[in-house]
């Protein structure tokens, strides 16, 4: 089985050859969710972006989830408010962590910084075991993150 590290570094290729020429930043949006999600087989991967009132439910892969979470709400609006990444080892163990689906035990979440230093929105990935999200993780996708916030900012719509 290939390790993680090998997982991101193709994942990242994969994202890059995605974002480039891509001007709907909702199409690009949709094409990384379904990547991810079958790179690394989660149980819900998502964009929630942020529409100045509250972060909005964006393309996704997984079941229905919640469609609007306000900053400092949930892991999503926590990361958003202190734009930074968050990994939950246990979602039962995170305050104010908002269950859109009972299956979900751990998450990470990723802010989608543009260079101008504003959070767009986030990535959300959730897993039904426990402990899924390490710092490998996170810096995997971080490096995404930073791809696809690159690619929105530039995007003429989305
Ligand atoms: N668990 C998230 C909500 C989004 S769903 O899991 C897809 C949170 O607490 O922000």
């Amino acid at each position: 089985m290939e390790n993680k590290h090998d997982t991101y570094t193709q994942l990242l290729a994969q994202v890059r050859a995605l974002a480039k020429d891509e001007d709907d930043g909702i199409a690009l949006l949709a094409n990384v969710a379904a990547v991810i999600h079958e790179a690394l087989g989660t149980w819900w991967t998502g964009f929630y972006l942020w529409r100045g009132e509250a972060l909005h439910l964006g393309p996704f892969q997984g079941p229905v989830a919640c469609t609007r979470i306000p900053a400092g709400k949930g892991v999503c609006g926590t990361a958003y408010q202190q734009r930074r990444t968050i990994v939950v080892p246990d979602v039962e163990r995170f305050s104010g962590h908002i269950a859109c689906s009972s299956r979900s035990r751990s998450e990470i979440v990723v802010p989608l910084t543009a260079t101008t230093g504003e959070v767009l929105g986030v990535l959300d990935i959730d897993s039904t075991e426990l402990s899924t999200f390490d710092e490998v993780d996170a810096k995997g996708l971080e490096a995404v993150a930073q791809v696809v916030a690159e690619c929105l900012e530039a995007a003429t719509r989305y």
